[in-house]
């Protein structure tokens, strides 16, 4: 494995780090792929390691997925999730984690429904802070596991048409997959009903097509992403079933392009709103391809970080 560094102890967001960072953490995620195909999928990288994962928001994947890559590391794993925690008994974000902290614990991965949370507490904490997603802000580790499975389906980034279609104002997988494909030398388009498109989204080195069909036929790429829900305090769109008429991905679109595409989506997918299942579980789908190269970009972004060790704990 490398001995190269990252710019930074911490993995805040896409925003802070530069093209040779992501080409790092790439690069060492394929490394990382090779050894987890191994009938042996484990390395002791990170034996004197402690982690812990502190889930305030709910996830699936983000969690399996970096315990599994910590243990595939070899590192100590704790979890942390905010339903049964004292959370609920009025306890602070900060006091929570500086009591996990004084266990003698090395690298927090965090999720928060606020924006911010991650780099709060990097201000705040000598651990090593990984976000694991703020609220609508970023989501850097599914940006990398996004570009890295990208990169090993078409053989590039540079000049590759990607589409991100759907919910791009609540997305923190839109912000960061821009931030990331950008820097990287993709071409993007967004699309979805203009409601759920943020105004001077431009400003970002993206276009605007709010024609489904149209941005279909222009990519390369298409990553659809979910409608949610759970963030919308006002009615984006009059319901499931319009948007889904006017948004939704189904196998039949696909099958009439000018030209065959990839098709992503960060999970869980709202089945019959934004992609139909014949099309989620068509041979156009890398989504489960994404879940498993989460493991591999997890456990290159967590022993990088680690390589910064400062021994505040010894
Ligand atoms: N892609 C993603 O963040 O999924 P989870 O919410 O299940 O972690």
């Amino acid at each position: 494995m490398t001995d190269q560094k990252l710019s930074s102890r911490h993995l805040i967001g896409i925003r802070d780090l530069s093209i040779s960072d992501i080409q790092l953490i790439l690069d060492t995620s394929k490394q990382f792929k090779e050894v987890l195909q191994r009938p042996i999928k484990k390395v002791p990288s990170l034996r004197d390691i402690t982690i812990a994962n502190l889930f305030f928001e709910n996830s699936t994947r983000t969690r399996m997925s970096f315990e599994l890559a910590e243990k595939r590391l070899s590192a100590d794993v704790i979890n942390f999730s905010s339903s049964g925690s004292s959370v609920s008994k009025g306890e602070t974000l900060l006091d929570t984690v500086q009591n996990i902290l004084a266990m003698k614990v090395d690298m927090i991965v965090v999720r928060h429904s606020s924006v911010g949370a991650a780099r709060f507490l990097a201000n705040k904490v000598p651990a090593h802070i990984i976000n694991a997603g703020d609220g609508t802000h970023e989501h850097p580790t599914q940006a990398l596991l996004d570009s890295f499975s990208i990169l090993e389906t078409i053989g590039k980034i540079k000049n590759v048409k990607v589409a991100l279609i759907g919910d791009i104002l609540h997305s923190r997988v839109a912000l960061s997959n821009i931030l990331c494909l950008t820097k990287l030398g993709a071409k993007i388009k967004v699309c979805g009903p203009p409601t759920l498109i943020p105004k001077f989204i431009q400003e970002l080195g993206v276009e605007v097509d709010f024609n489904l069909q149209s941005v279909l036929n222009w990519c390369d790429v298409a990553n659809v992403l979910r409608i949610q829900t759970e963030r919308m305090e006002l009615q984006y769109f009059p319901s499931a079933r319009e948007y889904s008429q006017f948004f939704g991905v189904a196998k039949s679109i696909l099958d009439n392009l000018n030209h065959k595409i990839i098709l992503m989506h960060p999970g869980p997918i709202n089945r019959g709103v934004e992609l139909n299942t014949d099309a989620a579980d068509s041979e156009y789908s890398i989504i489960l391809d994404q879940v498993e190269n989460g493991v591999a970009v997890r456990m290159a972004v967590l022993f990088l970080l680690a390589s910064h060790r400062v021994q505040f704990n010894q």
